[in-house]
């Protein structure tokens, strides 16, 4: 495991106004997510994990601090490289999957690789095979609407690994699976962790997951703690 930071926070805080009120979220938070590592958010709800996710993704702009993605601050870039940089180098499980309901499983899966420039065929290829891993092999072409939300959720996860980013971040990836399914992707991100030495930063309430994952934090109280 190389210890190469893949993404890092400094002095990042954030701020909402809130009519004639600022509500302040988080200050001050340092975090560096290394190649390989996979690493876990908790907190409760309202704490601000989904926002803390937005802008370590570049989907958000802080109120001050910097975000730097394999050492490029998500700041420097105009949108169309900050665009370009986040689909390359980024997987994304939204907490409400936000899958293309017109488009299929499979599509969905593919979509990061097309953009990416990918043959269909290839795109096509890697994509399946990621479903099958997360036990979707039979539900290829459903669309969304055809899906339960378990499923769902795992169409996002596959998707979100396809292109082979540097780094994924997920959102409550296994809230609506069971032990089983849950079990399944754990075992892809150890996979994916171990063979390809992608990182991983994921918010959830799965004490399941907790205990195989490098580091944890708690997001409380406008900090970041170790747990
Ligand atoms: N666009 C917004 N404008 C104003 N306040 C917001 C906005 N988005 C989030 N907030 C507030 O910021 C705080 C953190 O929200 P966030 O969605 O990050 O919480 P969370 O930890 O992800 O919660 P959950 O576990 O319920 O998903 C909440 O108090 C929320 O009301
Ligand atoms: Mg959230």
């Amino acid at each position: 495991m190389s210890n190469q930071a893949v993404l890092t926070s400094t002095g990042l805080s954030k701020q909402y106004r809130d009519g004639k009120r600022d509500v302040q979220v988080f200050e001050n938070i340092e975090f560096a997510l290394h190649k390989g590592e996979a690493v876990a958010i908790v907190g409760s709800s309202g704490s601000g994990k989904t926002t803390l996710l937005n802008l370590l993704a570049g989907l958000d702009k802080a109120s001050s601090g910097c975000v730097e993605i394999e050492g490029q601050a998500w700041d420097a870039l105009r949108d169309a490289k900050r665009s370009k940089l986040r689909n390359e180098k980024l997987g994304f499980v939204y907490q409400f999957h936000h899958l293309l309901p017109e488009f299929s499983a499979l599509e969905n899966a593919m979509m990061p690789l097309l953009i990416a420039g990918e043959k269909t065929a290839q795109a096509k290829q890697i994509a399946s095979a990621l479903l099958q891993d997360v036990g979707l092999g039979e539900r290829l072409d459903h669309r969304p609407a055809q899906l339960s939300g378990g499923e769902r959720q795992r169409v996002a996860i596959a998707r979100a690994l396809a292109h082979d980013p540097a780094c994924v971040l997920m959102d409550e990836p296994t809230g609506n699976l069971d032990e089983t399914t849950s079990k399944e992707i754990q075992e892809l991100i150890v996979r994916l962790k171990t063979d390809k030495h992608m990182a991983f930063l994921i918010v959830t309430h799965d004490e399941k997951m907790l205990s195989w994952m490098d580091r944890a934090y708690r997001l409380s109280n406008k900090t970041l703690t170790l747990i």
